[in-house]
């Protein structure tokens, strides 16, 4: 059907769809009814729909009932006036425009009446074209209006705090920039450890973009050998190679007016640079196997864990594509930098979870949180995501407590005791001087367990020891001996 499909619609940023309505209502409100017809039948002949009103108060009705994009009201009227109608309106409508009409001797209150919000009044008797002219610019400003508003809303929408946490000062720059770099077609390059999401920020860069009701097509390029990464890019002609036995449209071709995401933008091949970097520099492309040139309008946003310019210096990376797509790059920093957002993501996480799971949990305990703002996170955001649903699902309380924390997370929270054991600074017990080692880490032990609400696996990870030497260090057991003693003698050496 689509055979040799040359793509050539373009979506600019001023074609941007926005989902205001193309026809305009208009209520007319004056009590003389020859008046409203003639003018009716005037701004009709435009194609706006007209509402009449014979007062204020039917005028404000049809204002509850109908979306208004514009008042023509008449000053003087009898029960409200045109500035009292003005007034209400904007409370019921507050993007509502209004034109007030005056008659001779009335034009000085007209003039006050802009300051309560009037767009601007005309002056009986007029002519038919300079009304039409003011209405014009009047319904423009209303569409201009509604049109910033839409895009607020879904800025505010995109910044709500169940889509893209981030309140740390380095994230709140970054959400910056995607605000900003959204709505044109450049090319994005977005850098970051693992797990730093990398993959939400280009989502919300498309969301956010003119292309938002076009194709959001992802390609991780790590994850397919060459041949299949160009198939998959480029698409193929029947026959291209031994398996294709149809044609297939590549995710250029799938991304068309929409938002093209290369994941892992530095696994690429050096053979797969050359080809990237000829679409990037012309927009075009072939096939596999085919002849016809087909173009694209996609906007392409790139990601990559890797320092792509140490891999330029490598010469692992082509450095003219790097360039290409180093237009606006932004960084995701590390969740280690952004201290302030790691319990926001926490309790983040422990909200979905717990809806998941459908679990009852009140909160993170404070020294779990603790740990939390003390450990590096190598994985970053997804590494928090993945210990607060295991978490969810071990927690046996209402608070998630550092035991629910995966071990190596309260392995490597390092203080001054022993490798491997968590420190919980606010959790204190004062042991007299004198007091036999025995007997203090006996003590030790029966205070964590009472931590860990008696559970032997908990306070093995807090302390860094087997459950085994922990039941045989408080009931004088001399446990099994044989391999496993051995590895209570390791536990107790390291
Ligand atoms: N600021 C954030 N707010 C809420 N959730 C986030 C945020 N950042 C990341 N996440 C979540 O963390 C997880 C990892 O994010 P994402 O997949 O975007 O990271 P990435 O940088 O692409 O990782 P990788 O390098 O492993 O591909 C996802 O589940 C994502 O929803
Ligand atoms: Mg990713």
């Amino acid at each position: 059907m689509s055979g040799g499909r040359i793509l050539s619609r373009k979506t600019r940023p001023e074609e941007m769809t926005v989902e205001t309505n193309d026809r305009k209502n208009i209520l007319l409100v004056d009590d003389h009814q020859p008046f409203r017809d003639s003018l009716a039948k005037i701004l009709s002949g435009e194609g706006w729909q007209i509402f009449g009103a014979k007062d204020g108060e039917e005028g404000l009705e049809i204002l509850r009932r109908e979306i208004i994009h514009l008042i023509l009201t008449d000053l003087k009227m009898p029960k409200m006036d045109g500035v009292e109608l003005l007034k209400v309106a904007k409370t019921i409508r507050s993007e509502v425009e209004v034109i007030l009409i005056t008659g001779y001797g009335t034009v000085d209150t007209a003039v006050t009446a802009m300051k309560d919000g009037a767009f601007d009044y005309i002056q009986k008797p007029f002519k038919p074209r300079e009304i039409l002219k003011l209405v014009r610019k009047a319904l423009e400003k209303q569409t201009l209006v509604l049109e910033n508003r839409m895009l607020q809303e879904k800025i505010k929408d995109f910044q709500r705090p169940d889509k893209i946490i981030g309140r740390s000062p380095a994230m709140k720059r970054v959400l910056e920039i995607v605000a900003q770099v959204a709505p044109s077609s450049a090319t994005v390059l977005i850098q970051g450890e693992s797990g730093t999401g990398k993959e939400v920020i280009a989502q919300a860069i498309h969301d956010l973009s003119p292309r938002a009701n076009r194709p959001f097509i992802k390609v991780s390029c790590a994850a397919l050998p060459e041949t299949l990464l160009e198939a998959e890019l480029f698409g193929y002609e029947r026959g291209a190679f031994t398996g294709a036995t149809a044609r297939k449209e590549g995710r250029f071709e799938l991304a068309d007016g929409g938002t093209l995401f290369l994941d892992e933008i530095g696994e690429v091949s050096p053979t797969m640079q050359v080809k990237l970097l000829r679409v990037l520099q012309v927009g075009e492309f072939e096939r596999l196997g085919g002849t016809k040139t087909i173009r694209a309008d996609v906007r392409l946003v790139a990601a990559t864990n890797m320092n792509l310019l140490e891999a330029v210096d490598r010469k692992a990376f082509r450095e003219d594509l790097y360039s290409r797509l180093n237009v606006i790059t932004l960084s995701l920093p590390p969740l280690r930098e952004r201290e302030e957002d790691i319990p926001l993501l926490a309790h983040h996480f422990l909200e979905i979870f717990q809806k998941k799971n459908n679990k009852e949990i009140q909160g993170i305990a404070p020294e779990s949180l603790n740990i939390m703002l003390q450990y590096r996170w190598p994985r970053n955001v997804r590494q928090l995501e993945n210990a607060l649903e295991r978490a969810v699902v071990l927690a046996r309380g209402k608070m998630v407590v550092p035991g629910d924390l995966p071990p190596e997370i309260l392995k490597t929270v390092q203080g001054p005791a022993a490798e491997g054991a968590a420190i919980l600074d606010d959790k204190v017990i004062s042991i007299p001087l004198g007091t036999p080692l025995e007997v203090i880490e006996k003590q030790v032990i029966e205070e964590t367990l009472k931590y860990s609400r008696g559970d032997k696996n908990v306070a093995s990870k807090i302390l860094g020891i087997s459950s085994r030497t922990i039941y045989r260090k408080i009931e004088g057991e001399k446990g099994e001996e044989g391999k496993d003693g051995a590895e209570d003698q390791k536990d107790e050496l390291s």
